[in-house]
C-alpha cells in the first residue's frame, strides 16, 4: 500500500506540472479510476503546486523542452526569441513539462516511498497506519507530510495499539488530540478482522484540542467517527469514559492546569478506566533536549514570551498522579529515540 501511495502522489506532482490548469483535477481523477491508485493522494499532489514554484517549473519546462526539441536551449536575445515562431515555443512548453514532471514525479514517488514504508515491529501498525494517514489527504499537502511522518516515527502510536497497554472499552477521550493521529489510528482499528482482535476498540472516540485549526484538521480527518471538541481541557467538563489519553501536553501546562486537569480527568473515568500519560523525561539527555528547545520556540511562536514549560522527572509525576487519585500500573520508562517515558495508570 505504501508503494501505491507514493505513486500515487508521484503522478500526481507530474499532472501538476503539465499546462493543462484547470484540467488538471479531472484528469488526476481519470488517472486514479483506470489506475486504482489512491484518489485523494493523487488529486492532493496535483493540487499542491505552488504559483511560484509552478512559474519557475514553466522556465525550466520551456529550457528544456527547446533543448529536447532543438538540441539547443532558448536564446537569450528578444529578436532571437521573436525568430521562433509561437507554435515552437508552445510544443518546447508542452515537451519540456511533461518531461520536467516526470523527473519531478518520479523523484517526490521515491521520497514519499522512503518515508512511507518505514516499518515497525507489528504487520497490523503498519496497515492502520498506512490507511489513517490517506485520511489526511483530504487537507494541505503540509498536513499530509506532516501526519504521516508523525505516524511513522513516533513510537507512542505502535506502543498504544499493539502493547497491550490499552483495553477495549465504550469511550476513548484523548486531551490534546491536535491533528487527532490516535483518534484515526483507532477509528481504523474498528475496521480490521478477528485476527487483530487484539487491538484495541472503543465505540465513541472523542478529541478535545484547544487550537480551532488544529482541531479543524481533526475533524476533517476524523468526519463522523469521532467528536473533536474544540476546549481548553483544563476547564471544559470531560464526559464519562473508559479510556483517556494525554500524549505530550501536560509539560505545556502550569502546575495550578496540570493538577486542574488530572482531578477532571479523575471525576470522568469509570472505575477501572485507564489513564495513559506520555511526557519528555528530563532525565533524557539529547532526546530532552530537543523536546524543550521546540516546546519553546512553538510557545514564544505563540506569543508567550517566556516560553515556559512544567517538566517534572518520574518521581515528580508519580508523585502528582497519586495525589490526584492514580496509581501507576506499569514500571515507567523512558522509550523511542527522544526517551520519552510512557504512564499507565488507573484511578485507586
Ligand atoms: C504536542 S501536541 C500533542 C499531540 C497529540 N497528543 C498526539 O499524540 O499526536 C499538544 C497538543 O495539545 C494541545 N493543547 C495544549 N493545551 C491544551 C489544553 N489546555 N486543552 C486542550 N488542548 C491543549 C495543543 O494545542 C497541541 O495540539
Amino acid at each position: 500500500m505504501s508503494a501505491r501511495r507514493a505513486i500515487a502522489i508521484g503522478v500526481g506532482v507530474w499532472c501538476s506540472s503539465l499546462p493543462l490548469f484547470a484540467l488538471r483535477p479531472p484528469l488526476a481523477e481519470r488517472i486514479a479510476r483506470i489506475t486504482g491508485l489512491p484518489a485523494d493522494e493523487l488529486t492532493l499532489a496535483t493540487r499542491s503546486s505552488r504559483a511560484w514554484g509552478s512559474v519557475l517549473q514553466l522556465l525550466v519546462a520551456w529550457q528544456v523542452g527547446a533543448w529536447l526539441r532543438r538540441g539547443d536551449g532558448l536564446p537569450l536575445t528578444r529578436d532571437a526569441l521573436r525568430s521562433i515562431s509561437p507554435g515552437q515555443h508552445a510544443a518546447d512548453i508542452v515537451v519540456g513539462a511533461v518531461v520536467v514532471g516526470a523527473g519531478l514525479g518520479l523523484l517526490t514517488a521515491l521520497l514519499t516511498w522512503l518515508s512511507l514504508s518505514r516499518g515497525s515491529e507489528y504487520p497490523a501498525f503498519d496497515r492502520l497506519a498506512d490507511r489513517a494517514g490517506t485520511r489526511y489527504a483530504r487537507g494541505s499537502m503540509t498536513t499530509w507530510q506532516f501526519a504521516n511522518a508523525k505516524l511513522r516515527s513516533d513510537p507512542i502510536y505502535a506502543q498504544t495499539l499493539c502493547e497491550d497497554v490499552l483495553a477495549s472499552g465504550g469511550t476513548l477521550v484523548d486531551i490534546g488530540c491536535s491533528q487527532g493521529l490516535m483518534l484515526a489510528l483507532l477509528a481504523e482499528a474498528r475496521c480490521e478482522t478477528a485476527a487483530e482482535a487484539s487491538l484495541p476498540r472503543f465505540e465513541h472516540l472523542i478529541g478535545v484540542e484547544v487550537r480551532a485549526a488544529v482541531a479543524q484538521q481533526a475533524r476533517e480527518a476524523l468526519g463522523n467517527e469521532a467528536t473533536i471538541l474544540e476546549a481548553d481541557a483544563t476547564t471544559a467538563p470531560l464526559p464519562a469514559c473508559d479510556a483517556v489519553l494525554i500524549f505530550d501536553v501536560l509539560h505545556l501546562l502550569s502546575p495550578e492546569q496540570q493538577w486542574a486537569l488530572l482531578k477532571t480527568v479523575a471525576a470522568a473515568l469509570r472505575p477501572g478506566g485507564t489513564l495513559l500519560v506520555r511526557e519528555a523525561n528530563p532525565h533524557g539527555g539529547a532526546g530532552f533536549a530537543i523536546v524543550r528547545t521546540v516546546n519553546r520556540l512553538k510557545r514564544m511562536m505563540g506569543g508567550d514570551r517566556h516560553g515556559r514549560l512544567t517538566f517534572r522527572d518520574v518521581p515528580g509525576w508519580v508523585r502528582l498522579f497519586r495525589d490526584a487519585g492514580f496509581e501507576p500500573v506499569n514500571d515507567p520508562d523512558a522509550h523511542g529515540p527522544l526517551n520519552n517515558v510512557l504512564y499507565r495508570l488507573r484511578l485507586y
